[in-house]
């Protein structure tokens, strides 16, 4: 068995590909790179081609390959392709939603927050960092690394 996961934000180039490097990080050590397969995309269409923020970027500091992330938009065809698609705010979610019921596909899939995997104690959002400083940028890291683990945890379960 595999299983697909696709983490959605507004840009694409800061909070999802953040999640997509750091939750491919713990898969490979995990040694689960063949059977988990992982990508990113935004709900918006201005950042299409680009690379991440300089500022996400700085997650390589932290051992995340940001470098070869490229910005894509989400369709209705990743309803087709994915198994979970993890929006990172509320925003996103129904955006998501929106997409979902236009493809008028996907009903299997797990469309959740990103943070869900917390639960009802914790944070529902990560915050959109582009306007703000390089803390924001450090908050989303330390959020993406935490809920990472936790999903790493639940999608075994399905493997
Ligand atoms: P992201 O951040 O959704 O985490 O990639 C943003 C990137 C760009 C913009 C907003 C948020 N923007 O407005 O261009």
């Amino acid at each position: 068995m595999s299983v697909s996961v696709l983490f959605v934000c507004l840009g694409n180039i800061c909070r999802s590909p953040t999640a997509e490097a750091v939750f491919r990080q713990r898969v490979i050590d995990a040694g689960l790179q063949e059977r988990i397969r992982i990508d990113s995309a935004g709900t918006g269409d201005w950042h299409i081609g680009k690379a991440p923020d300089r500022r996400a970027s700085a997650a390589a500091g932290r051992g995340y390959a940001m470098d070869d992330l490229r910005a894509r938009q989400v369709s209705g065809d990743d309803f087709q392709r994915f198994d979970y698609v993890l929006a990172m705010d509320d925003n996103n979610l129904a955006d998501l939603e929106d997409l979902r019921a236009a493809a008028g596909a996907g009903e299997g899939v797990v469309l959740a927050r990103f943070l869900d995997v917390l639960g009802e104690d914790g944070p529902r959002e990560v915050p959109d960092p582009y306007y703000g400083g390089d803390d924001g940028f450090d908050h989303v890291l330390n959020l993406v690394e935490k809920a990472c683990d936790l999903w790493l945890e639940r999608l075994r379960e399905r493997l």
